[in-house]
């Protein structure tokens, strides 16, 4: 890791964009520097027109942005609904017949929605919705894989302001159970099984076990899928009967741009998720205009994230920014190298995608696989490549480009967070592309690399990446924890800290080292120590347990546990598996350590707090750095 001020070297090679790319591109790259300077200095005159450009509005604000710090609106009283922008409007203007979503799965089953279908579908959902009591502001979860229904139902809750909250459903009962909880949901969303590499998974077990007894739950909307069969329980209600019940008349209500659109939990440096929540009208600009411009997006062009739902990338570039632009979207269930390591290259091929957006841990693994596979489609169509969730080691970059971009391609890596809402470093189609450098600040993004003062450090030094001003679609609060949001703004007095160490080289250009805090990302998923540590504790045979991260050649980081046993416990491998198993059955399976190495104690300052950096630099063999505080 890191260390703040450190000079890192800047060797690295550099790569235009193609002529191609650049010919069509929405931004050039003067356009850029002319667009973001007024985006930082006038992000009320920039972010107003833009709104009146791109998206509609029942009612027009009286203020773009009022900024209390630390507290921000966008477009104050303006009456809205993200629904309309998402749908109506493209069926109203004749795109009706466009295809919004090509879905296919594992099994190689299409199914394809137009604008128009996907618009009826939600109506009779969202009249469903109010049938059964729903009202704006109540809050709804999902445990559902990535499927039109899924889509739709997520559509018909922000038509009607009922906030969704979605829970990946890899998570566990006990994860699901503490979402719906603490988020109190009146309504779960459900679907009976996921198949994942070949396998059937059995969801509705874990619906079950997460809703028993929970008071705030008073229905289950069961997804029954092809060939399932389920046995109702009492207050669970079959979603295909539900849907057909709703007319197809549904007007969008006037939502105000500042009613909640969703909360998604996400981890932080304590055991309890944190619950980002995310409100109409700023969330739904900036994902429709980073849509189309960070992927360059055109109306004929075919789009293809191979994010889940269930998290933000599938929230602002599956369902809100791609609908909102009026784009068609690939969506695909199930692993990437399933039922073969090429058959994500052969859904290219297929639907002629022309922009794919993935995570380096994804390339990586396709890297190992062997270029073999992919060279086996015509991936000529494809003209942007994006990245996400990770940096992305030059290697992983570069094998991108090549492979399966044919050197005829922009890479285009976007730096963001859950609580971002949408791109906020950015390397533009247009521009330059650095291997393992994230790029430059998306616009109204007024971002630098500073000291812990708070001081601007000097090119290539490392730093804390900060956000001087509030954007569009930041975070409002977190649900039910106002004060977890406020540390976003006060752990560095005048900034928004997102938690990443980076450097800034001299043209600008950021490059995202990773996390400066006590939260891990596995495979692009981020993962607190402290929820692992809590789970692993929970075990009966553990006292106490440290997390850190390890680099992993596929996955980016590893966890590994270092515990210390109960009195008396007696340590076989038995028993480290147990304790691995019980991590995914307390949190979920991406949350479960790779290794669990037992110890006699743990390094911990004089009040307490364990050093997990000591951990790791014994662990990597690395220097120790400042262990002052260190006890012993
Ligand atoms: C953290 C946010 C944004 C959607 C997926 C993850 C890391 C994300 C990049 C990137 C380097 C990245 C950061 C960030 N991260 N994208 N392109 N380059 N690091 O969302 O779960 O909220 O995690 O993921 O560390 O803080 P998330």
């Amino acid at each position: 890791m890191a260390e703040s001020n450190q000079i890192l070297s800047q060797s690295g090679s550099v790569y235009p964009a193609p002529l191609h790319v650049v010919e069509r591109a929405w931004i050039s790259p003067e356009a850029y520097h002319e667009m973001h300077k007024r985006s930082v200095t006038d992000p009320e005159g920039f972010w107003g027109e833009l709104a009146e450009k791109e998206l509609e509005f029942f009612q027009k604000w009286d203020k773009v942005r009022e900024w209390n710090y630390p507290n921000y609106k966008w477009f104050l009283n303006a009456k809205m609904n993200i629904t309309h922008n998402c749908l109506d409007r493209h069926v109203r203007d004749g795109r009706g017949d466009k295809i919004a979503f090509i879905y296919n799965n594992e099994k190689n089953e299409e199914e394809k929605i137009s604008y128009a279908q996907l618009l009826t579908r939600v109506k009779k959902m969202a009249n469903a919705l109010q049938n059964l009591g729903l009202q704006k502001g109540d809050r709804v979860a999902f445990y559902m894989p990535l499927t039109l229904e899924q889509i739709v139902a997520i559509l018909a809750c922000a038509r009607i302001g009922v906030v969704h909250t979605i829970i990946f459903a890899g998570f566990s009962a006990n994860a699901l159970r503490m979402r719906c909880e603490i988020a109190e949901a009146k309504v779960v969303f459900a679907s009976t099984s996921t198949s994942r590499r070949g396998n059937d998974i059995d969801l509705m077990h874990v619906v079950n076990e997460a809703v028993e007894g929970l008071k705030c739950v008073q229905n289950v909307i069961v997804h029954v899928r092809k060939g399932d069969s389920y046995s109702f329980k009492s207050g669970q209600l079959d979603y295909q009967t539900l849907l057909e019940s709703g007319s197809e008349n549904h007007e969008a209500p006037a939502l105000d741009a500042e009613d909640p659109l969703f909360i998604l939990y996400t981890s932080g440096t304590t055991g309890k998720p944190k619950g980002v929540l995310h409100t109409q009208a700023g969330y739904n600009l900036f994902t429709h205009f980073s849509t189309r411009v960070s992927f360059d997006l055109h109306e004929e062009d075919i789009f293809w994230c191979t994010a889940d739902t269930g998290w933000i990338t599938g929230h602002s570039y599956i369902v809100y920014g791609p609908l909102s632009l009026g784009v068609t979207s690939v969506i695909v269930e199930g692993a990437p190298t399933f039922p073969n390591p090429g058959s994500w290259w052969a859904l290219v091929e297929k639907y002629k995608v022309n922009v794919f957006y993935t995570a380096p841990t994804a390339v990586r693994l396709f890297m190992k696989l062997g270029a073999e596979w992919p060279n086996k489609y015509d991936l000529s169509s494809l003209r942007i490549l994006g990245s996400v969730g990770e940096p992305i080691n030059p290697e992983a970059w570069e094998w991108y480009y090549e492979a399966i971009g044919r050197k005829n391609v922009a890479v285009v890596d976007t730096w963001w967070q859950t609580e971002t809402g949408g791109h906020m470093i950015v390397t533009m189609p247009s521009m330059d592309q650095k291997p393992g450098k994230a790029g430059l600040p998306f616009f109204g993004v007024d971002a630098d690399v500073v000291d812990r003062q708070g001081n601007p450090v000097a090119p290539n030094a490392v730093g804390f990446l900060v956000v001087r001003q509030p954007w569009p679609s930041a975070l409002r609060t977190c649900y039910g924890e106002p004060e977890r949001f406020n540390n976003y703004w006060m752990e560095m007095k005048g900034f928004y800290y997102p938690g990443d160490f980076a450097t800034k080289d001299e043209d600008g250009y950021i490059t995202i080292l990773g996390r400066a805090d006590d939260v891990l990302n596995v495979s692009g998923h981020r993962i607190g120590t402290a929820e692992v540590e809590s789970a692993l504790v929970a075990h009966e045979s553990i006292a106490e347990a440290a997390v850190i991260g390890k680099p992993h050649p596929i996955k980016g980081e590893s966890i590994k546990a270092f515990v210390i046993a109960m009195n008396g416990v007696q340590v076989t491998d038995q028993l480290i598996q147990e304790v691995k198993d019980s991590v995914a059955k307390e949190l979920g399976k991406l949350a479960q350590p790779d290794e669990i190495e037992f110890v006699e104690g743990l390094p911990k300052t004089r009040s307490g707090k364990i050093m997990r950096r000591v951990l790791k630099a014994k662990e990597m063999g690395t220097e120790l750095g400042d262990t002052s505080t260190l006890e012993d």
